[in-house]
């Protein structure tokens, strides 16, 4: 069987593919399956069937195909995923075993879940090993089905996805790949309690992070010059409805209130004088003095381009997440802030389809811009972690506008956006006004043109 299907695949070859084919070849015909399974479309080979110099471990990008085969190398040495299994054996992670009563995190499914490609057993080929990391097919999907064939001439994306592959060209199902692990899902859980223990909090944003991975791809494979932008709007729409997902998860779970679905930092702040306090004087509109409040991070900023691309929905959004925010802050009754999370994660979803298949231009940029920045009080008002979305936003739209049209001052209006997150270095000592003041600046800085004509509450 596995014969017969390298004969076909060397037959198709160019000089380099065949030699790359044949280097997989070696690898996945020397991983003998383990016992009661066979190498099969679904399983995981590992990394290394990805490794070799003339596959995708090149140290210097190539030009010889459309890839430019160095992946492996950028995620060997630059990409934190390579090193997530073993950040399991660190002080932190001890100590957060020792706080959580588990055993050494580096062989708990409740870290490995999102650490590793933590699959059952039988999925797993011999040159499988679970330390490798969140490697390739963490996110590219199970290799054993199409690691030989891929590399052959005529062998398209499509024949890739039927063997097992990802499609993580298209945005939704990209995002939905990274947010599995930086949000969670009902197997894959970071809360309060690990928070408490050292866990990093869970944020993310889709562009920002893919520069930061960084990305081993290149940028705008899809020639379309605002893809960017896309990929900033579909991720937070993503990322919007799967917290909308968690926190419905959540409210009937065991351990509700879940303070991971509050605005961290309005408990974790530093308090000052009355007078020097920027919360009693912003006061608390529509709520309990001091009661807790939903974070609304994933959602303040993002709300900004439904607006423009589809008002109707934007409005149907505002209203049911107004309604979240204020069954949330009440500790209201399961089956209320469940269905209000099921109906806001469902407008959520439509947004992302339509922001998938949106156009985007310099227009549409600009003015999205202008209403994420005209909207800074409300934004900073809102929390840390909002705040926090709103510069990772405007840096990636800058970055994109930077890209597609000739601004003068682009320099200027990156190095105010960067005090904006050096707001952020200590979020304890977070200041809405002062970062509203930022805001504006950034503002006026903005590229002007297309006007904000809707968005702003
Ligand atoms: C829901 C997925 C998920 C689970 C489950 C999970 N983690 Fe993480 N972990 C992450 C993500 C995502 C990051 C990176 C966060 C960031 O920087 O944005 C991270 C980061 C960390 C870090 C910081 C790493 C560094 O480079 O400083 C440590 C330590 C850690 N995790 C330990 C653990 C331990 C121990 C467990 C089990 C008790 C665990 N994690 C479970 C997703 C998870
Ligand atoms: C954390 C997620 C992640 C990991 C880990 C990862 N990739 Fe990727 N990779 C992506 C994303 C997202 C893209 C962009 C989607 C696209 O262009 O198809 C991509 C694109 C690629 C591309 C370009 C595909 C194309 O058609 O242009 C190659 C080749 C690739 N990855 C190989 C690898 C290899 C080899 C590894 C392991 C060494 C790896 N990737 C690990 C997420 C990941
Ligand atoms: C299988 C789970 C998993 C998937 C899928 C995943 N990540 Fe991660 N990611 C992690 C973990 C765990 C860490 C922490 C690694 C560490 O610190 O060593 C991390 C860290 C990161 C970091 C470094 C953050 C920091 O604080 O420096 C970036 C950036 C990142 N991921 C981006 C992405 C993007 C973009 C995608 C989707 C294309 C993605 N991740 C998919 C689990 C995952
Ligand atoms: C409703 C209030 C509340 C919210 C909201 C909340 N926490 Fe906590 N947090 C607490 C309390 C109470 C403790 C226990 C402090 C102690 O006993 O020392 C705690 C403990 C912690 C600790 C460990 C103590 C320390 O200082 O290192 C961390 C870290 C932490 N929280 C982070 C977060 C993050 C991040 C969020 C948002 C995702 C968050 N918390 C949301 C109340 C809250």
């Amino acid at each position: 069987m596995m014969s017969r299907r390298w004969l076909v695949v060397v037959f198709h070859l160019s000089l380099l593919a065949s030699l790359c084919a044949l280097a997989s070849a070696q690898q996945s015909s020397s991983a003998q399956p383990k016992p009661g399974s066979a190498n099969k479309a679904g399983m995981y080979t590992g990394p290394g069937g990805c490794a070799a110099s003339n596959c995708h471990g090149s140290v210097q990008p190539k030009n010889v195909t459309r890839i430019p085969q160095n992946e492996y190398s950028i995620w060997a040495a630059q990409d934190k995923h390579s090193r997530a299994t073993s950040v399991l054996s660190n002080a932190v992670s001890l100590r957060m075993a020792k706080i959580l009563k588990i055993n050494q995190p580096n062989t708990e499914h409740k870290c490995l879940a999102c650490h590793a490609a933590d699959v059952s057993p039988e999925l797993r080929a011999e040159t499988f090993h679970l330390e490798d990391g969140v490697s390739c097919e963490s996110c590219h999907g199970p290799a054993v089905g199409w690691l030989g064939p891929h590399t052959t001439r005529n062998w398209t994306h499509e024949q890739s996805i039927k063997a097992g592959m990802y499609d993580l060209r298209d945005n939704i199902h990209r995002s939905e790949r990274c947010v599995g692990c930086h949000v969670g899902t009902p197997e894959k859980q970071v809360d309060h309690e690990m928070i408490a223990a050292g866990h990093p909090d869970l944020t993310f944003e889709l562009d920002t992070y893919s520069s930061a991975m960084p990305r081993h791809w290149r940028p705008t494979r899809e020639t379309e010059a605002w893809s960017d932008v896309r990929e900033w709007a579909v991720g937070q729409a993503v990322q919007l409805r799967e917290a909308l997902n968690r926190l419905d998860r959540r409210v009937s779970g065991p351990n509700w209130p879940e303070f991971a679905e509050m605005d961290c930092f309005a408990c974790h702040h530093s308090l000052t004088r009355p007078e020097d306090s920027w919360r009693q004087a912003r006061g608390y509109p529509d709520r309990r003095p001091g009661s807790t409040e939903w974070n609304a991070a994933r959602y303040i900023v993002f709300r900004h381009i439904v607006s423009q691309v589809n008002p109707d929905l934007a409005a149907k959004l505002d209203a049911e997440l107004a309604t979240l925010t204020d069954l949330v802050g009440k500790w209201s009754s399961h089956d209320k802030v469940e269905a209000s999370a099921k109906q806001a994660a469902q407008l959520a979803d439509q947004a992302a389809q339509q922001l998938n298949s949106q156009k985007y231009d310099q227009q549409l940029t600009q003015r999205v811009m202008q209403a994420i920045a005209g909207d800074g009080t409300n934004i900073a008002n809102t929390g840390e972690r909002s705040a926090e979305q709103a510069a990772m936003a405007l840096d990636s739209l800058a970055v994109a506008f930077g890209k597609n049209s000739s601004t003068k001052n682009l320099t200027e209006l990156r190095s105010s956006i960067n005090e904006l997150f050096k707001q952020l270095n200590n979020p304890s000592a977070y200041n809405a006004p002062q970062f509203a003041s930022q805001l504006q600046k950034v503002r006026a800085q903005l590229p002007q043109g297309g006007s904000a004509v809707a968005g702003n509450r």
